[in-house]
């Protein structure tokens, strides 16, 4: 792997992550911009990683080969620490002004980003919309940054996440445990429409679903992500069909499930439409006036109902509740017969960016601290390829699309 050292002062701290990587058995390739060469001497890394350090784009001796498209070529994750706001910035410009951000370019590997930088540069909308940029291409990923004294004398957000945080993340960005798995993401909330204009909605953003779909994807799935509609980006790696209404989802979802390794149901579908939709708009002029509605079907329990003997697909549903939050998820598990129930208060999962769940299956329950969704997601798929492996030789992975 690539690592690549910007110009702060926790550059220091990456010889300490170069070492361990190594010490884990990485092979390890550095390139430092000339900024860091001012915080660390290129030695300290060349004697860490065994290898040559990558320092000039000018260098005649390491471009002979073309030095730069080989590190480019040969790493399967690049890992940018510190990822300094400059450096950020001359990414996200698409630059290649020197041997880091001319690898960065050039290169389709992974990249770990861990930023690293004062407080207020870090909640400066530049300095994020930089990042969300490349987060936006799906190649790209962030560790950190974590909270507390800055080197520049702020206390806030800011500090390089440290070396173990971002060895673990590497390790993350590199398991390909669902290649060859098909799964299939629901998301975001079913709007049942009243007429042409208005409709019956609910709060779901869809985040969670889009952080299993993208997830699931990092992972080496093939992931179709059926999605009510939302404000997201389609995750980089899936593919997204659009949906309304319930009745619409069912009939995709039936569609994507037939071949499916895996369901995940994270879309709040709406319980209840209107039992008859009107085709113009509704005048207020009526004075007082009902809506019927009529139950919709409950999509996960027709696919638990579905599954000969059980097994494939698993199937993963989500409980959003109010109260007895343990216990309605046990009832869950059994009434719609699926795999996984990953429970949330309403209160705490609804359009955040973070989460806080009970995974429930059969085998027990998992009670999770407060995360980020994405962390979440890669929580219930660590469970999920639990479920795959137990299934055993009934589940093996399906031969990959010619
Ligand atoms: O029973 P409840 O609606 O609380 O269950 C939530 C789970 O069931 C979610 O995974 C949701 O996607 C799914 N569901 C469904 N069809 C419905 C309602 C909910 O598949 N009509």
């Amino acid at each position: 792997m690539l690592l690549a050292v910007g110009g702060g002062i926790s550059a220091y701290k990456s010889a300490e992550l170069c070492r361990e990587l190594v010490r884990r058995g990485a092979i390890v390739s550095c390139a430092m911009t000339r900024a860091a060469q001012s915080f660390v001497a290129p030695l300290t890394f060349q004697a860490l990683s065994g290898r040559r350090v990558a320092t000039s784009l000018m260098d005649a001796s390491e471009e002979a080969e073309i030095g730069h498209i080989r590190l480019a070529d040969e790493n399967d994750l690049c890992i940018v620490a510190p990822a300094t706001a400059n450096l950020i910035a001359r990414i996200a410009a698409g630059m290649g002004d020197d041997v880091v951000t001319t690898v960065l370019l050039a290169t389709r590997a992974r990249t770990l980003l861990a930023p690293a930088m004062n407080v207020n540069m870090w909640r400066n909308p530049i300095v994020q919309a930089n990042l969300r940029r490349l987060l936006e291409d799906g190649r790209f990923e962030t560790i950190g940054p974590g909270v507390g004294d800055l080197a520049c004398g702020w206390v806030g957000e800011g500090r390089m996440a440290e070396p173990l945080e971002i060895v673990e993340a590497a390790q993350r960005c590199l398991r390909r445990d669902l290649e060859g798995r098909a799964v299939v993401v629901t998301a975001g909330p079913t709007v049942e429409d009243i007429d042409p204009v208005r409709f019956l909605g609910n709060r779901s953003s869809g985040r969670m679903g889009y952080a299993v779909a993208q997830a699931a994807a990092r992972r080496g799935a093939k992931v179709t992500l059926i999605s009510g509609p939302t404000s997201l980006a389609t995750p980089p790696g899936a593919e997204r069909t659009d949906v309304r209404g319930a009745l619409e989802m069912r009939d995709q979802l039936a569609r994507a499930a037939a071949s499916a390794d895996v369901v995940v149901m994270a879309a709040a579908v709406a319980d209840y439409r209107p039992a008859s939709p009107s085709p113009s708009k509704l005048k207020r002029d009526v004075g007082t006036t009902q809506l019927d509605l009529v139950p919709n079907p409950d999509i996960l329990a027709e696919l638990g109902a579905r599954r000969d003997g059980g097994r494939l697909p698993v199937l993963v549903g989500f409980a959003v509740e109010t109260e007895d939050l343990e216990a309605n998820a046990r009832q869950k598990l059994e009434k719609k017969k699926v795999d996984l129930v990953v429970a949330n208060r309403a209160e705490v999962g609804f359009g955040g960016a973070e989460n806080e769940a009970l995974l429930v299956s059969r085998e027990g329950v998992q009670a999770l601290a407060r995360m980020s969704k994405d962390d979440l997601a890669d929580r219930i798929l660590d469970r999920v390829c639990e479920l795959l492996s137990a299934g055993g030789s009934a589940t093996p992975p399906r031969a990959p699309p010619p």
